[in-house]
């Protein structure tokens, strides 16, 4: 069976799966186009079980562009606590404050140039909220749709992409929203990475070519992964009586944020004051990780032109980022 055959066939298989099985989340009760934004750049790199909670109250505190729009970077920020990424938080602020300008767009095109939103966010969201047909193609659509056609090409090859995009343009049906969310809720649900798939519940098991062919698993074929790069770190948690320093981080990874004082390479933290504790902690970004050790430091004086906070003021009104979480602990 030639390929564009087999994938119209999976059309209204997924999409009567999907009415029937789709997880009830919160940003699929009530949907604008700036409720899909919000949601989609959520759930760009964090797992939906952690963005449930995250989206309600953010759609409860900024319920608009316009209130979005209006807020500090700083209370953006706090409401993105626990997300991690933060680049999303200040480009869904910058992208609030365009669409209280000039409305939300309505094609791909206007949404794909605002800020933080990428191909897929944009297929989805012109998908989902829009009504377009406009293929969100990510990993999870490249696994079932690799499996189905049992199609060995390398989906880290940009080609490849491009190419299964095309291949869903061509068949996208009129329920644009629930084709959508149906192939996600497939790859989430049923046709999962890194275990065996659960053909038995799949809409697809009679026409899914590999697994005809028992050769579910070896689908997706890719490159090996890019190497993440160590960064040896110091991390001071220096107190003067009930405060303690921070620092706004100027530049690199988690810019814009508090932080504790933090350095590349050793130390030396008795320069400081006295060291009364330290730990090692390990943080993972996408492609760095920071291997940090901590120093809790009593010093006599404040200064070093840092920001001087009490453990209240810092759990109230600054978003420390989950890397410094295993040094925050020292503060309550
Ligand atoms: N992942 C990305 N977008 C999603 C959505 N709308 N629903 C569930 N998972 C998703």
């Amino acid at each position: 069976m030639e390929d564009a055959r087999r994938v119209s066939l999976a059309v209204p298989l997924v999409l009567e799966w999907y009415r029937i099985f789709k997880r009830d989340l919160p940003w699929r009760r009530e949907r604008t186009p700036y409720s899909a934004l919000v949601a989609e750049l959520m759930l760009q790199q964090t797992r939906v079980e952690a963005v449930k909670e995250k989206y309600v109250a953010f759609m409860r505190r900024f319920p608009t562009a316009e209130a979005l729009a209006a807020a500090s970077e700083d209370e953006v920020f706090k409401s993105w606590e626990g997300l991690g990424y933060y680049s999303r938080a200040r480009n869904l602020h910058k992208a609030a404050k365009i669409i209280a300008q000039e409305g939300f767009p309505r094609t791909w095109v206007g949404v794909r140039a605002l800020p933080g939103v990428g191909d897929y966010t944009a297929g989805a969201i012109s998908s989902i909220a829009l009504g377009l047909k406009e293929p969100a193609v990510d990993g999870n659509v490249l696994r079932i749709l690799t499996r189905l056609l049992a199609d060995g090409s390398n989906i880290d090859e940009s080609g490849t992409k491009a190419r299964f995009k095309a291949l869903l343009a061509e068949v996208y049906p009129d329920e644009t929203a629930d084709f959508c969310e149906a192939l996600m809720e497939l790859g989430a649900l049923v046709c999962v990475p890194n275990r065996p798939p659960m053909c038995g519940a799949c809409p697809w098991s009679d026409l899914c070519k590999a697994h005809i062919e028992g050769r579910e698993t070896e689908f997706p074929v890719r490159f090996p992964k890019r190497e993440r790069k160590q960064v040896e770190a110091s991390v001071l948690v220096l107190r003067c009586g009930n405060k303690y320093a921070l620092e706004k981080r100027e530049k690199g990874l988690l810019k814009g944020l508090y932080g504790f004082p933090f350095f590349e390479g050793e130390i030396a933290p008795a320069a400081y004051g006295t060291v009364l504790e330290s730990k090692r902690a390990v943080h993972i970004f996408t492609h760095v990780e920071w291997d940090m050790t901590g120093y809790l430091v009593d010093t006599a004086s404040e200064g070093w032109g840092y920001l001087w906070k009490t453990a209240e003021e810092i759990a109230s009104a600054c978003a420390l980022p989950s890397a410094f979480c295993a040094f925050k602990a020292w503060l309550f």
